[in-house]
């Protein structure tokens, strides 16, 4: 080979490298809670997706369902100045984070990927303060989901409930067949999913509205929350003695191990039978929670990008950002994470039954009006507000001896003291 030659090749390799993504490689320190077996394979798409652009990807999972754990750690780093690039946040706190100046405007990105014309207005709404696009949408979950062994309920001679009289009829058979019925971790969260779960079945998309949202004085003092509060402690009765401080996922695998029949929670579970191998309508079936069939309590995923300095890693963020509402992630992700994809230009073929349902009846209660935000994955208030419901919730859940018409009392101090 000739010099020039020599020369021409070196120039055009070194082009080559100026113009590849390893050129801009920048950082992302990713601030999470999926750390369930389930949840790990889903952001690993993230991660994976990354690093092929060539970015590097520092991950900061604090683990603990639902996110307390992690938004403890995130103010921390915040405070101190040492925020991380990019964090899981959710609901009325993107709002909060964003008024106080720590997150970036992604509308630049929003705008030229066409963010308006493929996310729901509900979505939309959620991931901005002010009008400007302030997080980007990963996925949405539904929360009012039981999750069924058959396995179980055949030799308990049970059918899926469609009502509450059914419900409680199904789970005093598997008591009778020897399982643990409902398989349940006793956190605070996890108690405030079965209670907004049940605020939907007996109060309806309205009173949930009224009750969480609006935190309206005469919705929550009202004969209705009475009967919620009775019909969770009935729950009780059907719950393990070692249910205490249990994790989500551990719960779960009581259901897939056959020791529990059922378990009321978010499609973040179906990440867990999928990921131990099991196949939904078979291995396991998800059915809606009697009489919540026409309603659906929302909680999307997103991830917000805190302002920093550095160039290259500010633009690993905006990869970050770009990568997640791209058509390939939000379908991989969607896939491994049991929710499903935020954007209303993605066929859903490769998800299951569940997905497939779940779509459908997101998308026909938001037009009825009978979707609401999840009150117990932050979706509905302020952490101070839900911290106020969580405490009545799990107290009264605690102890045996509890009132349920005091339990709506104090549920009515409580929020008016945490606004
Ligand atoms: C999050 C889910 C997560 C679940 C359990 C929810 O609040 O939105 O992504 O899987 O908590 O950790």
């Amino acid at each position: 080979m000739n010099t020039l030659r020599h020369l021409t090749l070196a120039v055009s390799l070194s082009c080559a490298t100026l113009t590849s993504p390893l050129a801009h490689a920048g950082e992302v320190e990713v601030l999470h809670w999926w750390t369930s077996g389930g949840e790990a394979r889903a952001v690993d798409t993230l991660k994976q997706m990354m690093q092929k652009q060539g970015d590097s990807w520092k991950d900061f999972a604090v683990a603990g369902g639902a996110g307390e754990a992690a938004m403890t750690v995130l103010k921390t780093r915040a405070v101190s100045g040492n925020p991380p690039s990019a964090a899981q946040l959710k609901g009325p706190d993107i709002q909060e984070w964003a008024e106080m100046g720590f997150l970036d405007d992604l509308n630049d990105i929003a705008e030229a990927g066409g963010w308006n014309d493929f996310l729901p207005t509900r979505v939309a709404e959620t991931m901005q303060y002010d009008g400007d696009y302030v997080a980007v949408p990963a996925g949405i979950h539904r929360i009012n989901w039981l999750w069924i062994n058959p396995e179980v309920f055949k030799k308990a001679g049970a059918t899926p409930p469609t009502n509450l009289d059914e419900f409680f009829a199904v789970a005093d058979k598997l008591k009778a067949a020897g399982v643990v019925p409902i398989a349940h971790g006793g956190q605070n969260w996890q108690d405030g999913t079965i209670f907004e779960t049940l605020v939907m079945a007996i109060m309806g998309p309205e009173g949930y509205d009224k009750v969480f949202v609006q935190n309206d004085e005469d919705a929550i003092r009202s004969e209705e929350m009475v009967k919620v509060f009775e019909t969770f402690k009935r729950i009780k009765g059907y719950v393990d003695p070692n249910a205490a401080g249990r994790d989500w996922n551990l719960a779960t695998a009581m259901v897939i191990e056959g020791k529990a029949g059922m378990q009321i929670m978010g499609d973040w579970a179906k990440a867990e039978f999928a990921a131990a191998g099991k196949k939904p309508g078979v291995d396991y079936q998800c059915v809606v929670f009697p009489g919540t069939e026409s309603d659906f309590i929302y909680n999307i995923d997103s991830l917000t990008i805190f302002k920093i300095k550095n160039e290259a890693n500010q633009k690993a963020q905006e990869n970050l950002v770009r990568t997640v509402i791209d058509k390939p992630f939000q379908e991989v992700f969607n896939l491994n994470k049991g929710s499903i994809p935020v954007r209303t230009d993605i066929a859903l073929d490769k998800f299951d039954d569940c997905a497939k349902q779940s779509s459908r009846d997101f998308q026909a209660a938001d037009k009825a009006g009978r979707a609401e935000p999840s009150m117990a994955h932050s979706m509905a208030n302020t952490s101070y507000i839900q911290g106020a419901i969580f405490d009545v919730v799990t107290n009264f859940f605690n102890d045996a001896s509890a009132d349920p018409k005091k339990a709506t009392e104090q549920l009515v101090a409580a929020i008016q003291a945490a606004q």
